[in-house]
């Protein structure tokens, strides 16, 4: 948890709350956590579940590591502290934009269960959904769309998820998605259908 630095200030109530917002949007603004390691497909699919969505009307953000990590985080790298801040900024970015009632999409390794946790508190129940990415570290190997597993292997990157640095599987992600064997579509499918079961969209 980040120190609280800054004192005497005070929370305000606004005037139109995120049930207008949602009203407005008819939809729900929830943040749609996606964790695996590198080249399990996350921000394929995250993109994919996004642009669906868009095309039946809904109101949609994705926030993506690699994205991120080229603005709010430029300054974050990937040891253990770093990547804690790196969450915990986005929990909060992401949070806010559930409140202003998006149907948010972070893609993001996210490797620590106490961290990945802690968005869940912060968003509250109902509207974090984590959806674990389940691939191999060996299909990831092979994929390895970026040359970084052989990089790590090499040891020219260090700490690098699944080689030399640790994942913590979820341990009750609300959608698992066996990369390994399902197909994008496939993916995207399951993940519109829960929104669906859960009412996030009509
Ligand atoms: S996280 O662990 O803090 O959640 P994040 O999702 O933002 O990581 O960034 C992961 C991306 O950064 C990977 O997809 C990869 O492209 C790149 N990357 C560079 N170095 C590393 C590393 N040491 N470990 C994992 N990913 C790395």
């Amino acid at each position: 948890m980040a120190e609280q630095k800054a004192t005497n200030i005070t929370w305000h109530e606004h005037k139109i709350a995120r049930e207008d917002r949602e009203a407005l949007l008819n939809q729900k603004g929830v943040l749609l956590w996606f964790t695996g390691l590198s080249a399990s497909g996350k921000s394929t699919v995250a993109n994919e579940v996004t642009y669906q969505l868009h095309q039946i009307g809904k109101l949609t953000y994705v926030l993506d590591g690699d994205n991120i990590r080229h603005g709010l985080n430029k300054n974050l790298g990937f040891s253990p502290e770093d990547r804690e801040e790196n969450i915990r900024r986005i929990s909060e970015v992401g949070n806010l934009f559930a409140d202003a009632g998006l149907i948010t999409t972070t893609a993001f390794i996210s490797p620590y269960r106490k961290d990945r946790d802690a968005a869940r508190e912060l968003l509250g129940d109902g509207r974090f959904v984590e959806i674990y990415v389940k691939a191999s570290i060996d299909i990831c190997e092979k994929r390895d769309p970026k040359g970084l597993y052989q990089k790590a292997k090499n040891g020219v990157i260090k700490e690098f998820t699944g080689i030399s640095a640790p994942y913590e599987e979820p341990l009750k992600p609300e959608i698992v998605l066996d990369a390994d064997t399902m197909t994008i579509e496939e993916e995207v499918r399951m993940v519109i259908d829960y929104l669906k079961e859960k009412k996030i969209i009509a």
